[in-house]
């Protein structure tokens, strides 16, 4: 069988919830996902690091055949896809793609505020990196992009306390942070693909006039225009509904995991890394 799947990359579970939203949106296509859960989280990590690692699996991904990569991780986004797309993917398959998922999100972000003052809650690697700020500039100068960093948040979810009282503290703490920043913030976006776990917690705690986005739906839709309006990539994916899950640690622990982040049971397979 011709096999040339989508790649679907996260530095460990939380691209699951994206590629599910691309199942349900696309669910004819092969995808292929690989977690580095060895080395996640990516969140606290350098520049350099993040690069580098994402390279590694981009290029795992490209081995296995995939022509459209797609990095459901906001980290890998904000700090290795530009040098990616620029420097390394002219040299390595100039025909094949990787994208990201802080374009698709910002392209369409500013049309949900009435204040034109927007929330972000994200790790502390894609607060720094600023490129939601960079990008909402081009699409919505018109709109402020407040952030608040949740370290905390992507331990929370990855050691299954994301609802238990323990995160209350942390749930409440940053959100609280955000929004002290500015009082007519009418629309906040979870911008970390591990959050969406933690999304009755943050409505908990998040005034009920300001509306929460999460991603998974923004990117789908994204994927599928950017597959419409690209028919000679379109034609190289293959579509035979099949999925493919490999983790770079151990197997027992992202099959117990994905479920949470998937929605349905995994079984996946093990790659070494580095
Ligand atoms: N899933 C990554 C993101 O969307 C964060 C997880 C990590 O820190 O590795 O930003």
């Amino acid at each position: 069988m011709n096999q040339h799947p989508i790649g679907v990359f996260d530095s460990g579970y939380g691209g699951l919830t994206v590629l599910k939203t691309f199942i349900d949106k696309l669910p004819g296509y092969d995808y292929l996902y690989l977690g580095d859960n060895a080395r996640a989280p990516y969140g606290t990590r350098s520049f350099d690091t993040v690069y580098r690692y994402t390279l590694e699996c981009v290029k795992w991904l490209f081995g296995q055949g995939c022509p459209l990569v797609i990095l459901a991780c906001n980290t890998a986004s904000a700090k290795a896809l530009r040098t990616i797309q620029q420097k390394d993917l002219p040299l390595l398959q100039p025909g094949n793609r990787v994208l990201g998922v802080i374009r698709p999100t910002t392209e369409v972000m500013g049309a949900f505020t009435k204040t034109q003052q927007v929330g972000l809650l994200a790790t502390t690697g894609t607060v720094q990196s600023g490129s939601y700020l960079l990008e909402m500039e081009k699409f919505f100068p018109q709109v402020k992009v407040y952030q608040e960093a949740c370290p905390m948040w992507v331990p929370l979810v990855e050691n299954n306390e994301y609802e238990n009282e323990g995160a209350d503290y942390f749930v409440k703490k940053n959100i609280d942070n955000l929004l002290a920043q500015c009082g007519s913030i009418d629309t906040v976006l979870l911008a970390c693909t591990h959050y969406p776990l933690l999304a009755k917690k943050i409505r908990q705690y998040l005034p009920e006039h300001i509306q929460l986005l999460t991603q998974g739906e923004i990117v789908a839709g994204s994927l599928a225009d950017y597959l419409s309006r690209h028919p000679e990539m379109e034609k190289r994916c293959s579509k035979n509904g099949s999925r493919h899950f490999y983790t770079t640690d151990s197997v027992e622990d992202f099959d117990a995991h994905a479920t949470l982040f998937f929605g349905k049971p995994i079984q996946s397979e093990h790659v070494s890394m580095g």
